[in-house]
């Protein structure tokens, strides 16, 4: 059979918000023109984001209830232990609430002001913990995956030159380790090679600094390599996550993405005096070193959606899912990001809306268009996330204008993806009537989340 069929059938199911167009008008009015300010009853088709928003399975939910909430070395923390330490090989594993938890340990552990962090591209709440302990976050992508109509196998590998250029620059010593961040989320959820991992981790190795991995979704990064790279055709997806850490030093990890739950991160790593240091931060910030941030049952869910992402049905069907709306836009003409990524589709919103210049924000002018619209609710990848203010206080766009509309695990059919294609034929059709946005308010920190907008007349 060619159809690739969801490998699960549907047990519960839980109502669409179907707001009117006036009503949706009316609440992104209310939010500031934000999508992050709206109530999710507001969204029929959320895909803000892929993390902690997955459906969970039958044998997740039934671990759960095996949940052992002792506060030290319960039986879950046990099988949580040996399942990331089975797939990622790591000696010390600490559990924490959420990812960006496990880069603050690691930032306020092994960082200080002037150091340098490279990485393929840091997300966003990376960036800001190495930011807020006054080191520098370097994304040093290699050059295809700054262009967004080549379509290439892996283009979230790291430039080895640049990373070179960047260690001769600045010497080893400002950088405590390199991280690579798998797959590349913010340059459109592009895998990286075990080939580029391989010789990264050799440049590394050549000056003696650690290498991290940001293995948010491992998985899917596994399954592509699975697909792409000579000589893993044949090989499972685990034996090929076991390759790509064991080149590792350590690794952060959100597990809302391939752990397939709602909650949850850790933070891994060989070395014993790391790890003491994490541990001693992890108890003052998240809780003992056998629970984190997290409940027993927590733990027991974590450890079996880690194992059903790296189901080869699992992510064929989830990979099908992406490519099922990339056809479709190649057929409406609609630029994004080639290939497909793992767990979103990245549109293009300089080419979409070529009319509004970068500092107009073109990804907020899409975003929101696409609410008001249809009721789906993405989010802009561009200046507003990434831009940056230099010394004489002048805004820098970023590099990339991009709306990602990211897929939840598990939760939406065919028919709601149909839906979200005719929505985006239908702004399509309207872009040129579509108008830039300017910043009203806006914090210090990761001003997306909750920065004000308003429409440029
Ligand atoms: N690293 C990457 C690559 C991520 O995509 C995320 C989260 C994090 C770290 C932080 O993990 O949310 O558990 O604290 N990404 C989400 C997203 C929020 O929408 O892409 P977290």
């Amino acid at each position: 059979m060619n159809t690739i069929i969801e490998p699960f059938r549907i047990k519960m199911t839980e109502p669409l918000p179907t707001p009117s167009k006036k009503q949706r008008i009316a609440a992104l009015k209310k939010a500031h023109s934000n999508v992050f300010l709206l109530d999710a009853e507001d969204c029929s088709i959320d895909l803000l984001t892929d993390s902690g928003t997955g459906a969970m399975s039958t044998k997740q939910w039934a671990a759960m209830m095996l949940g052992d909430e002792s506060y030290a070395g319960s039986s879950s923390w046990k099988k949580f232990y040996a399942t990331v330490h089975d797939i990622t090989g790591f000696k010390h594993i600490l559990p924490t609430h959420q990812g960006r938890a496990a880069e603050s340990i690691l930032a306020t552990t092994r960082l200080k002001k002037g150091d340098i962090i490279p990485n393929n591209s840091h997300f966003d709440t990376t960036r800001a913990n190495i930011e807020f302990v006054g080191a520098q976050a370097h994304d040093l992508l290699c050059d295809e995956g700054l262009q967004n109509n080549l379509d290439a196998p892996f283009k979230g590998n790291m430039d080895l030159n640049k990373l070179e250029s960047c260690i001769h620059n600045y010497g080893a010593k400002r950088i405590p380790f390199v991280m690579l961040t798998i797959t590349n989320n913010t340059g459109g959820g592009q895998p990286v090679s075990l080939q580029n991992m391989r010789e990264v981790k050799h440049l590394c190795s050549k000056h003696a600094i650690p290498l991290f991995i940001d293995a948010c979704r491992y998985a899917e990064n596994a399954f592509f390599i699975k697909q792409r790279e000579k000589g893993y055709a044949d090989k499972s997806l685990k034996a090929i996550a076991k390759e790509m850490f064991s080149l590792a030093d350590g690794a952060t990890m959100s597990l809302k993405k391939d752990g397939l739950v709602n909650i949850g991160g850790f933070l891994a790593c060989n070395n014993d005096q790391w790890a003491q240091d994490f541990k001693n931060l992890l108890i003052l910030k998240e809780g003992f070193p056998t629970y984190g941030g997290l409940a027993g049952r927590d733990l027991e869910a974590a450890a079996v959606g880690l194992m059903e992402a790296l189901e080869l049905e699992y992510q064929e069907y989830r990979h099908a899912t992406v490519t099922y709306v990339a056809k479709a836009l190649d057929t409406l003409s609609i630029p994004y990001v080639r290939p497909a990524g793992g767990h979103a589709i990245f549109i293009d919103a300089k080419a979409f809306l070529p009319h509004i210049p970068p500092l107009a924000y073109p990804g907020i002018g899409l975003v929101n268009t696409l609410y008001t619209e249809g009721g789906i609710r993405g989010v802009e990848l561009g200046s507003v996330m990434f831009g940056k203010i230099d010394k004489k206080g002048n805004e820098i766009p970023a590099p990339l204008e991009l709306v990602r509309l990211a897929f939840p695990r598990r939760v939406y059919t065919q028919s709601h993806f149909d839906y979200i294609l005719e929505t985006l034929d239908t702004v399509w059709k309207k872009r040129d009537k579509i108008g830039g946005y300017k910043i009203t308010y806006q914090p210090t920190f990761l001003r997306h989340f909750t920065c004000h907008f308003k429409k440029i007349p």
